[in-house]
This record gives C-alpha cells, sequence and structure tokens, in this order.
C-alpha cells in the first residue's frame, strides 16, 4: 500500500512539474519578436504571426499545453520525417542509404549545391531534395496510390484524418520550380524512384498537410514510443523504422543548424516552414511547438527557445 502511495504521488508531481514547465516556458517566450513568417511560399506570410502554441505528449497519452492547441499551420518539413518513417516501414532501411543516402549536407533546406557535392555520397531524407526522392520511393504505382499511402500514415500518426490546406498547395505549386529543377536533376542522376514532375507535386501536397500542436505532438509523441500512438493505441510503424528515422532527424532536422541544435538539446527534431518544431524524447515523450516566425535557417525561433527551455528544466537531453 505504501509502495503505491508513493508511486502514485510522484507520478502526479511529475505531471504538474512538466505541465507547469510547459506553461512557464510559454510565458518567458510568448512575446519574442523576433524572425519573420517565410514569404517565398505566398501563402506562408498571410499566416497570423502571433501563433504560438506548445503541446507535450507522453508515451502514455498524456497531454501537457500552453498557448494556442489548436491553430493549424502547413506541416511543411515537418512531413518529411514521417514519410521517411513510412518508407523505412515499407522498404526497410538499406533502401533509404542506398537510393538517398543518410549524410549531414551542412547546407540549407533547398541547397543545390549540396545535391551537387555529395552526388555520390547521398545527401538526407530532411533536406528537400532527399525528400522528394523518399516521396518517391513511398509504394504505389500511382501518384493517386502514394498520396493515400503518406496521407493515411501521417494521419495515423496524428490520430485522425489530415486534410491538405488547398490555399497553401495551390501557392507553393505555383511557385515551386526550385523543387522541380531538384527533381529534375535527381533525375539526371538517376536518383528519384518515380516520375519526377509527379514526386514533386506528391511532397508538395504532403508539405500542405494541415496540423496544429496537438496533432504535431502526437506524432512526435507516436515516434517517442517506437511507433505505437499512445493516443490512440495503434500501431503506426515498427520501432526499427522508428530506430532509423530518428538519427536521420538528428542529422539534419534543422538543416545547418542541425550540429547546433543537437549540442543544445540532444534530441532528434524537425523544423517546418509553416512554424512548427517537433523534438522526440524516445521512450518519454513528444514535444511540439508551433509559432511561424522563422530564423534565417527556417526554423521556428519560439520553437526553439520553448524545447530547448522544456528540455532543460525536465532535464530530456539523453546525453
Ligand atoms: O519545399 C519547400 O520548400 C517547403 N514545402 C518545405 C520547406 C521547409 O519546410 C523547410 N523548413 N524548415
Amino acid at each position: 500500500i505504501l509502495f503505491w502511495a508513493i508511486s502514485i504521488t510522484s507520478i502526479a508531481q511529475t505531471k504538474q512539474e512538466i505541465q507547469q514547465t510547459v506553461e512557464q516556458a510559454y510565458l518567458e517566450f510568448k512575446d519574442v519578436q523576433e524572425g519573420k513568417n517565410a514569404d517565398y511560399i505566398k501563402e506562408l506570410a498571410r499566416v497570423d504571426p502571433s501563433i504560438f502554441g506548445i503541446v507535450v505528449v507522453d508515451v502514455e497519452g498524456n497531454t501537457y499545453s500552453a498557448g494556442d492547441n489548436f491553430s493549424k499551420v502547413s506541416i511543411q518539413s515537418v512531413s518529411k520525417a514521417f514519410v521517411l518513417s513510412l518508407v523505412l516501414e515499407e522498404s526497410g532501411p538499406i533502401v533509404i542509404k542506398e537510393k538517398v543516402g543518410a549524410n549531414a549536407t551542412g547546407f540549407p533546406f533547398n541547397s543545390i549545391i549540396a545535391m551537387e557535392i555529395n552526388r555520390e555520397s547521398g545527401i538526407n531524407s530532411m533536406v528537400n531534395a532527399g525528400a522528394i526522392a523518399t516521396t518517391s520511393l513511398v509504394s504505389g504505382n500511382t501518384a493517386e496510390e502514394k498520396w493515400e499511402a503518406i496521407v493515411n500514415k501521417l494521419s495515423d500518426f496524428a490520430g485522425r484524418r489530415l486534410e491538405v490546406d488547398e490555399a497553401v498547395y495551390i501557392s507553393e505549386a505555383g511557385d515551386n520550380q526550385r523543387n522541380v529543377a531538384q527533381a529534375q536533376l535527381l533525375k539526371a542522376y538517376d536518383k528519384i524512384y518515380f516520375d519526377a514532375d509527379q514526386s514533386v507535386d506528391i511532397y508538395t501536397r504532403q508539405c500542405a498537410l494541415s496540423v496544429n500542436a496537438r496533432d504535431l505532438a502526437t506524432m512526435a509523441a507516436t515516434l517517442a514510443s517506437g511507433g505505437n500512438n499512445p493516443i490512440t493505441n495503434k500501431r503506426v510503424v515498427s520501432p526499427d523504422a522508428v530506430s532509423y528515422t530518428l538519427p536521420v532527424m538528428a542529422t539534419a532536422g534543422l538543416y545547418e543548424n542541425s550540429g547546433k541544435w543537437l549540442y543544445q538539446t540532444g534530441l532528434p527534431a524537425k523544423s517546418g516552414v509553416g512554424g512548427a518544431l517537433i523534438a522526440v524524447v524516445p521512450g518519454k515523450f513528444g514535444i511540439a511547438v508551433v509559432a511561424p516566425p522563422l530564423d534565417e535557417a527556417g526554423n521556428s525561433v519560439k520553437g526553439q527557445l520553448a524545447i530547448n527551455y522544456i528540455v532543460e528544466k525536465l532535464k530530456l537531453n539523453p546525453y
């Protein structure tokens, strides 16, 4: 009886401590004015820059939150981590290592120089070219089948049916010359595994899926719990797929600032130009922030500050 009393109390205290920490992070950074919404995708410049939500989901499905949990943004590059895990689940780790690569690029997310320099050694599924190649590897004989596989899997990660923000999709699709060029370059190098233009189109759609901080934290928590969604209790991908996804996120999830991020937090993470940032604490938590203003590398400013704060306060750096 004493044992139970002690353990229940300690869990309750911990939950309270986690919730307080999330609230403190929100208060600490809510007035930060630095950063700027992405505007190379015109629709993103129109998103309210004051949106700021922090959600933590633990591997038991408990949710801790502060600020704006429900405002939606486009998932953008955060989708790359989940599409990678889908391909790992379907095809195994060798396919990604040999057909895409898993090295750091050290360059911005849309860098063509990175493709040239790493032409032989491969790049990374977290940068645009590697992500388009990864999307091209998703199962399905047609674009429609591949898209269904992606939207179904990402929806399972989130625990609800995700939908495309059509305005964002149309805006990016109309202004997508750089990604189209990268896909054509992949084709020239034999590094894309489906029609190049259709692969970019599917990738652009996956980036336009609309999510809030709760969705993102649930998705991250599913990775934290080895591929089992802790809210729906549905197995989404295998522990193996997760164990190859997280190192790729750690290597290039925040692009050229991935080393600095790993140095500070020790956690695999992924940013998106819509203002989303997720971090995964394996076996413990998924953490998500939505806050659109970005730094020069395209990473949410408040997202980085808030997650750093939470990691430090709750001592979540595994190193
Ligand atoms: O392809 C693009 O440029 C966008 N759809 C995604 C880029 C992105 O999110 C970079 N992230 N921080």
